[in-house]
């Protein structure tokens, strides 16, 4: 039950003593229940306030209502009981009674003038970082992204890129197959596309003409890895379809894409090749950017260029109308519509802009390599 403060009726030293006991231990005891700011300003208010406070009735009860002859005593008690109180009260923790200037108090014991913790940067990946670069520069011309699936049906990677059941130009790209697909009708079968062509399609089933598209994306051939060559590996893929393309827009924008890629001073040139979603078909060479083209570096031979001056980098080529076949229905009546396409390695790239001599290098994750192109 709580403490009130009691009549006296003895005004002996011994019956002082015992209500000054009784007196301080319900203070003792209140004290420890105080655990907020609210709490102790209630304590200190039942204890010291003016009006009502315990200390007051003290006052009153005791020292007051004392016979003349005890008013000596009783006061320097009371005296006391003043002084015993306030300290307790004042006692109180300091983040109880200081409220918010306590709080600043205690975040000010962090030093924010310590050293921070430095987390390394992360950096983009010489071949993605390379990637986007290209993607950047078709971006400029007006091209949008398109991505698709890396787990690919033999539809979308051959056949509707023209490439017949059986064609031996299928021998050429070194598929990975998914095992336990014998029981499916061979164009729903399931491979690791192995370009990123079958994005062209896909892109067109979707969205009518016109349309001009990037696709950059990992695709995968059962290559054994060595210094240029990986079973996964990058490429970026361009589309451009409308009304009215020729082979002259496809070697603008070709030719424009390389200068900005390489650098303003270097040429292009066009070779015949063959792939079955091109009709004719080329190759595209740059002038050896690393050389310019003289197919020496000082008296070494240049040898990302083999000594020629020469760099291949894409194949490129008109689309077949039988491609524009398999998707006449979506409004690539190829009577109307005519294209041009290509495909590049976007790691061979990041190999011949930044000097690196193994392909390896760019998939072993080796940090101290990686961290030298941020
Ligand atoms: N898909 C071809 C490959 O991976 C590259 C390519 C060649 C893409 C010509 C094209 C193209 O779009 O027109 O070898």
């Amino acid at each position: 039950m709580a403490y009130t403060v009691p009549k006296l009726k003895d005004y002996s030293a011994p019956a002082l003593d015992k209500a000054v006991q009784e007196l301080l231990s319900a203070l003792q005891q209140e004290s420890k229940d105080v655990s907020s700011e609210s709490d102790w300003k209630t304590f200190r208010d039942r204890w010291m306030a003016r009006k009502n406070g315990v200390l007051t009735q003290v006052n009153v009860l005791w020292l007051k209502a004392a016979p003349e002859d005890a008013k000596r005593d009783v006061g320097q008690r009371v005296n006391q009981l003043k002084k015993q109180v306030e300290e307790v009260v004042e006692q109180t923790p300091e983040w109880l009674k200081g409220g918010a200037s306590a709080a600043r108090l205690t975040a000010e014991a962090l030093d924010i003038t310590l050293p921070g913790i430095r987390r390394p940067l992360g950096a983009e990946h010489p071949v993605i970082k390379t990637s986007n670069e290209m993607v950047a520069i078709f971006r400029n011309l007006g091209y949008s992204v398109e991505e698709g699936p890396e787990v690919e049906t033999d539809y979308y990677n051959f056949e509707s890129l023209n490439f017949p059941p059986n064609h031996p130009a299928r021998d050429t790209q070194d598929t990975l197959f998914i095992s336990g697909q014998e029981s499916k009708p061979l164009r729903e079968r399931l491979l690791l596309r192995t370009h990123t062509s079958p994005v062209q399609i896909r892109t067109m089933e979707r969205l009518k003409p016109p349309i001009r598209i990037v696709i950059p994306g990992k695709v995968y051939r059962n290559d054994p890895p060595d210094a240029s060559h990986s079973p996964m590996f990058h490429q970026i893929e361009g589309l451009a379809v409308d009304t009215n393309i020729t082979l002259g827009d496809l070697k603008g924008t070709l030719d424009h894409a390389m200068k900005a890629m390489f650098g303003s001073s270097v040429k292009t040139a066009f070779r015949p090749s063959f792939f079955p979603f091109t009709e004719p078909s080329a190759e595209m060479l740059v002038s050896c950017f690393i050389c310019g083209g003289s197919g020496r570096r000082g008296t070494e031979p240049c040898r990302p260029c083999k000594q020629t001056g020469w760099i291949e980098i894409l194949g490129c080529g008109m689309v077949d109308p039988n491609v524009f076949e398999f998707v006449k229905d979506n409004g690539y009546d190829p009577k109307r519509v005519s294209g041009f396409a290509f495909g590049m390695g976007a790691d061979r790239i990041a190999l011949l802009k930044y000097g690196v001599d193994d392909l390896q290098l760019f998939f072993q994750g080796d940090v101290r390599f990686l961290e030298q192109f941020v």
